[in-house]
Formats: C-alpha cells, structure tokens, sequence
C-alpha cells in the first residue's frame, strides 16, 4: 500500500511545491503553470469581470468549460482585494505593471492579507473569504490544490477546501473551495454567512439541491449584507436569463472561449452492452487515429474498474507494433532499441505500451485523482474513463477524442412511494453536446456516441432540477431551523419549486420522525437535534435513540461506516479470498453490525502502528482509505453528540457492550420508514409504501431472511434493491413509531 506510505510523508513535512518535487523542478513547474493561466480566455475578460462585480451585487458568468472560470476568477478577486462595498475609497483594480503583466502578491512575496488591511480593503464590512461552491467533492479537492499550486501556497492555507467531514482549511484562508452542500450547512449556523465577502456558485447548471437551496437563500444574504457582499452564479451552459431573473439587479458576463470543431460520430445499430463498446471503441481510436488523448465518459467506481480491467487485458493481446521503448515513466525512451536514432520522432501510438488508461472518480485517493492531469510522456496516448466529474467540473489537458456511452448514474425520487433510487439513466441532449465538445478545446476533435442518431433525438432535452425529483426531508428540516426563520417551507422562493407532494411526503416523514410537531414546528427534543447532525434525518434518529437506549458508541460507528462508501475491496480475481474473509465480520443481526465489526476489527489495532493497519486491511479486504475515513467520521460524529457546548449536543455516550439488541432497536426507531416485511417468494414489501422489493445480493441476510428489518436505503437498477439491512422485531415498530403504524399500516402489523 504504497499511497498510504506516501500519504504519511506528506502528513509529516508540509509539501512545498508540487507533489514532493524539489525546489527547482517546482520552480519550473510554476513558471510553466504560470504562462498557461495566462492564456485563459478568463484572463483576457478579467479587468471587465472585476468592474461588472463593482457595479453589480450579482454576476451570472457563462463561459466555456476550461476556459478558467472555476480557478482563476477567486484568484482574480483576492489579488484586486475585491475592491468594492463598505471601506474601498480606492480604486479596485489594481493597475497593471509597466509590463502589462499583472503581478500577483501571491507571487511577490508578502501576504495579501497583510497588504489588504493596510489600504483598508479587507474585511471592510465583512469576511474576507471568498468560497466556491461545487456539486462534487472531487472537483472541490482537485481543484483547491492546483489553485494552492498556482498560488505557491501549500494546500489548506491561502487556499483550501472543505467537503463533509474533512475540512482542509485555516483562518489564513482566502479562497474555500467546497462543496455546495457544506456551504448551505454554514448558511444555517450563519444566515447572513458573514465570514465571506463573496460566494461563487459555481457549476450552477447542474441544480443540485444544495445548488438550489442555496440560491434561495442567498437572496437572504443579499438583502442583511448589502453592499458588502457580491454572488458570482457560473457555468459553462447556463441559461443566464433565468438566473438574472431571478436575482434583481444582477448582470450576466460572456467570457469568449474557443472551441474548436468536433466531428460527432453514432454506432448504427444500438449497442447491447456499452461498457464493451466503450472498451472496443477506446481500442479503435488508440490503435487507428492520430495522437491525442481519449476521455471515455462511464457510470460509476464499477465500470470504470472493469473497464480498465478489460482494456488492459486486450491491450495485452494486441501484436506489438512497435518496440516497447515507451512505459509510464519515458525512462526508456530515447535509448534506442534495435539502435533507432533517439532523436527521431516519438512512434506513433498503437503498441500496447503506449496506452496509459487513468481512470477518475470520486472515491478514487487524491494523488491518483491528479494523476489525470499530467502530461503523457511522448508517445504515449492516456484514455482517461470517467464519471460525469469530466462533463464539466474538471478539464484534462490533451483530450481529443470523446467516447460517450450516453449514460449518467442520476438521483431519483418517487414522492408518491417515497422511493429515492440512483439509477443509471440516459443522458439529455445538452449533457452529450457537452461531453462531445471536451474533444474540441486545443484542436478539432471527434466524438464517438455510443448510440442512434434517432437515439439522441428522443433524449429529453436538459435534465430537470434535482430539487424536482429528490426526497426532501433533510432540505426541509434544515428550512424549518429556527435561524433561517423560513417556517412556511411551501413558500420558499425556490427557482424550481419541488413537487409539493414531495414536500408534504418529507413533512409527514419529518412528524414521523418526531421532528416536526403537529403544527409543523420544529421540536426542541428532536427537530432542533436533527438539524444540527450532519447526516440523513433517519440516521440521525438513529443516533438521537441510541443515546437514550445506551447504545451511542456503536450506533456512531455504524452511522460511521454507513456514511462511508467502498468499504470492502471485492476483486473479481480473488473471489473466494475476499469472501472467506469477510466471514469473520459477518453478523447474524444483519449489514449495519457487520459494518460495526468490521470497525471495531480496525479500532483495536494500535493507532501507531500503520504497518499493522494496513497488513489487516490488505488481509481482509477492506479498504484502508475507506477506513480511515470512516474513523474521522466517527470523531467527529461523537464531536457532533458528545460536549455540552457547540457544535456538540450534550448526549450520554455509552456503551452497549455486545448486546446487539439495543442498537437494533435503535436502528428501528430511525430506519422504520424503511421497515420491511418478508414476503412468500422471498421479496420483502415495504411496510409504509407497499413496494416490493429484493435484499440487496451483498447483504449478509441474503441465505437467512429474518421476517421484519429495516434499511438505509433503495436502489434501483433491473430491480429494486435494499441495501444494509438489519433484521428487527415486528413488533418493536408499532412500539417505537406508534403514530406512523397506527396510521400507515391498518391491518399490517
Ligand atoms: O472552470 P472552467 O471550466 O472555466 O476552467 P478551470 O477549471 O478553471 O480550468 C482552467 C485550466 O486549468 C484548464 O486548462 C485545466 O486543464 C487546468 N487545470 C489543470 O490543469 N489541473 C487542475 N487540477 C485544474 C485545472
Ligand atoms: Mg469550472
């Protein structure tokens, strides 16, 4: 486990520039950076950006994707110390130096921090901070660090990022780039946010509910802080009218990009089975077209890890067109096999070593995460597959041909059964005419679809708001917080009202909960609780009863765990390894205390000692990022229930020792939205729905169904899945929801 050695060096010396260089290639390195940036189509529109957001409170920016707006814009506003609200008599834009070429105090030397206050500028009538939001946490990461690297800065100090549960920032902090979903957490605590002088929504187009919440609230914002406090709204396609619309006053700037012309290509019959064809079709452009590098566009983590898997091994089987002077590192290049002229042109790709397959996705540890964004060496082409995050989050240099399988793994939400499923679901129009422009930003591109002409003409044309199609509660409750003071939920000023179903579904399951009373008000008990944990509200029932039922410390690991994605490492290879190990973890009572053991299995081990952590991991096949995570998750959840004072809630934290009954009770009294009763054929129904549906196949239950349990949520795919399930008794639901059973199910109990 090499990365975690890595990780540990990096942990112990602060990095100082890039990835653990030494001084003068990072000197190089930056220079080289530096001249890029300078190219950005954002840097020929900055000094007119900086003068619209004088004028105006709101700027709705549209620009191409890679055009610099997500790095270079907060740049821009930190190096002009804003220069507008209360406390700038000055003039805004810093003038140019007699080169014509903006020096930043970042490059200079002395901290902008310490120069802003002396012209008085910083801080004048709130926040110095300008944040960022993203949809994705890789985006929020990824980007934050090249930033910090442009800046000079080490990650986490001028420049930082925070994403739930991690929190890579300081008060040196100038520029946080987060996700959306942590800013409108902050906007809770905070209603007038006053720590930033500006908050960037950015990627604005993809409307998540974060997205969307939050610029409802901002319009709040707006009206506490004045003329202090300036929203940036941007994407690369954004219908800018609606925005502007929908903020008064606000204007919308163009930054011009190039784009360059993309051939789009179709299969002509419709595939069966597109991750082949997105394998087969990678191959084809490595072994048939000119050089430049290939972003196949897939689902998720587990395509894109078979798909890899299969490249490589047809890689592996294509003849050897030439000689293999070429591997990940160029160390051979140049040294002539069969004596060729090491000054001769790099071979033209094709041989199977000349392909570099990088994958990226969110769960992926960062330094592989970065990996996508260095050049090949010479000769080498990268096929890069990935998820959505390279639609328009993040740009990769050198992509010139787009590989798109026409699919999107995408929230949904029935609010009449209550079924929230992420399923995989065609792209809209809009989506594949933006992944098929990736291939056109330094030359002319092509683009391979992977299905019909007359397929993409029955694509819907954008994808709606996911506040439109999501379950509501935890949105709700956090309306409902007695800060916000927006009581009446029906009436807030979303740009896209949810369903009002939804809404009153999440009402009802809020009262089920016990967090809203009868009158719709938070309760102090419960409500109040609830939205101050950073979970889902079920879960956080969970907690809130496990602390009465003397079973916190484990109901914290589970939630813990839960929260926590890609725990077991599952390859394919090693299928009956990986199962036998799992046997020691397994748990009778079901996933959540399999889940438990498997973290407590983890904790016993010395802290100190990696070498014995990671022998552990890598002998029963989980994951030890994945684990680590999960041990942050669980300190900061007790934090969250734990001391009396901020953020912590003052709750008894005990133990229940290896009593399983109380912490299944405890997960009943959360999950029983999502109790189940098991059917004649082996299907479960869901008691408040009446859906039918299957035991997730990585369930520990699936060769022992207990008649009753609870679970964390659907999936749904060619069937609709539980996932983590816990079996309970029947008869605890009636006992510990009496209102939601007594209402919901006459006769079923
Ligand atoms: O936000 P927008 O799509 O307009 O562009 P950006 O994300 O600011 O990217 C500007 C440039 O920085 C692009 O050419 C990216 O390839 C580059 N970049 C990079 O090389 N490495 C990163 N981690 C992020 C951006
Ligand atoms: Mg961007």
């Amino acid at each position: 486990m090499e990365d975690f050695e890595e990780e540990q060096q990096r942990r112990k010396k602060p990095r100082r520039g890039a990835n653990g260089f030494d001084a003068a290639a990072a000197a190089e390195r930056r220079k080289r950076i530096d001249a890029e940036r300078r190219q950005l189509p954002a840097w020929a529109a900055r000094d007119q950006l900086l003068s619209l957001l004088q004028q105006h409170r709101t700027l709705v920016l549209v620009g191409e994707t890679g055009s610099g707006k997500t790095t270079q814009i907060p740049q821009f506003l930190v190096n002009a110390r804003f220069g507008f609200g209360s406390g700038t008599g000055q003039t805004s834009v810093k003038p140019r130096a007699a080169n014509g070429v903006d020096q930043d105090p970042g490059d200079a030397g002395p901290s902008t921090s310490g120069r802003g206050q002396a012209n008085g500028a910083w801080g004048g009538g709130g926040g110095n901070c300008i944040a960022v939001t993203q949809p994705r946490r890789v985006a929020a990461m990824t980007v934050a660090r090249r930033v910090a690297e442009e800046m000079g800065t080490p990650l986490g100090q001028k420049v930082g990022y925070a994403i739930r549960f991690e929190d890579a920032t300081s008060p040196a902090t100038r520029i946080k780039y987060m996700t959306d979903g942590l800013l409108l957490r902050e906007a809770l605590v905070d209603p007038a946010l006053s720590r930033y002088r500006v908050v960037i929504i950015d990627e604005a187009h993809e409307r998540t509910v974060s997205t969307d919440v939050l610029l409802g609230l901002l319009k709040g914002v707006q009206a506490l802080r004045g003329d202090d406090f300036r929203l940036v709204v941007m994407s690369a396609t954004l219908d800018a009218g609606r925005f502007v619309d929908f903020f008064p006053g606000a204007v919308a700037g163009l930054i011009r990009g190039r784009q360059y012309p993309v051939q789009v290509m179709y299969t002509a019959r419709p595939e069966d089975n597109y991750l082949d064809a997105a394998v087969c079709a990678t191959l084809q452009v490595h072994t048939e077209e000119p050089p430049g590098d290939v972003l196949v566009f897939l689902t998720g983590q587990d395509e894109i890890d078979s798909a890899e898997r299969l490249i490589k091994d047809k890689l592996a089987s294509l003849p050897r067109s030439q000689p293999a002077t070429v591997g990940e590192g160029a160390e051979g290049a140049g040294e002539g096999a069969d004596g060729a002229d090491p000054s001769a042109p790099a071979p033209a790709p094709g041989g199977p070593d000349s392909l570099l397959v990088l994958p990226i996705y969110a769960a992926l540890p960062p330094e592989q995460q970065m990996r996508v964004f260095e050049p090949a060496p010479p000769g080498v082409r990268k096929a890069i597959l990935a998820t959505n995050i390279a639609e328009t989050s993040i740009t990769i240099p050198g992509v010139r041909y787009v590989i798109d399988t026409g699919y999107v793994k995408s929230r949904d939400y029935n609010a009449k059964l209550g079924l929230e499923s992420l399923a995989v679901v065609p792209v809209s129009q809009a989506q594949a005419r933006q992944r098929s422009g990736r291939a056109g930003r330094e030359g002319p591109g092509k683009a391979l679809r992977l299905f019909t002409e007359a397929d993409f003409g029955q694509l819907e044309q954008t994808t709606p708001p996911e506040i439109t199609r999501c379950n509501l509660a935890s949105v709700v409750l956090q309306l409902k917080l007695k800060a916000m003071g927006i009581d009446d939920v029906l009436g807030f000023e979303f740009m896209d009202p949810p369903p009002r179903a939804a809404i009153l579904r999440s009402l009802e399951l809020l009262f089920a909960l016990g967090a809203l009373d009868a009158a719709g008000k938070l309760t102090e008990q419960v409500g109040q609780r609830l939205s101050r944990l950073p979970v889902d509200p079920m879960y956080g029932r969970v907690l809130l009863a496990a602390s009465d039922m003397g079973c916190a410390l484990e109901a914290v690991a589970v939630v813990a765990m839960v929260a926590t994605e890609n725990v077991f490492h599952t390859p394919r290879a090693k299928e009956k390894e990986w199962r036998s190990a799992r046997l020691k973890f397994v748990a009778r009572e079901g996933d959540h205390l399999t889940l438990l053991n498997v973290f407590r299995g983890f904790s016993e081990l010395p802290k100190e000692s990696h070498k014995a952590r990671t022998q552990w991991c890598s002998d029963n096949f989980v994951n030890i990022r994945a684990l680590r995570k999960a041990e942050d998750i669980h300190t900061q959840l007790l934090r969250f229930l734990g001391p009396p004072s901020p953020p912590g809630l003052g709750l008894p934290l005990r133990s229940c020792g290896d009593d399983p009954t109380p912490l299944r009770r405890a997960l009943a009294a959360g999950l029983f939205p999502h109790a189940a009763r098991l059917q004649p054929d082996g299907s479960y129904r869901v008691l408040a729905t009446g859906r039918q549906v299957f035991l997730h196949p990585s369930s520990v239950l699936l060769d022992r169904k207990p008649p009753a349990l609870v679970f964390s949520e659907l999936m749904h795919t060619t069937k609709t899945y539980a996932r983590d399930a816990t079996a309970v008794e029947p008869r605890w639901l009636p006992e510990l929801a009496p209102t939601f059973f007594a209402a919901k199910a006459p006769g079923q109990a």
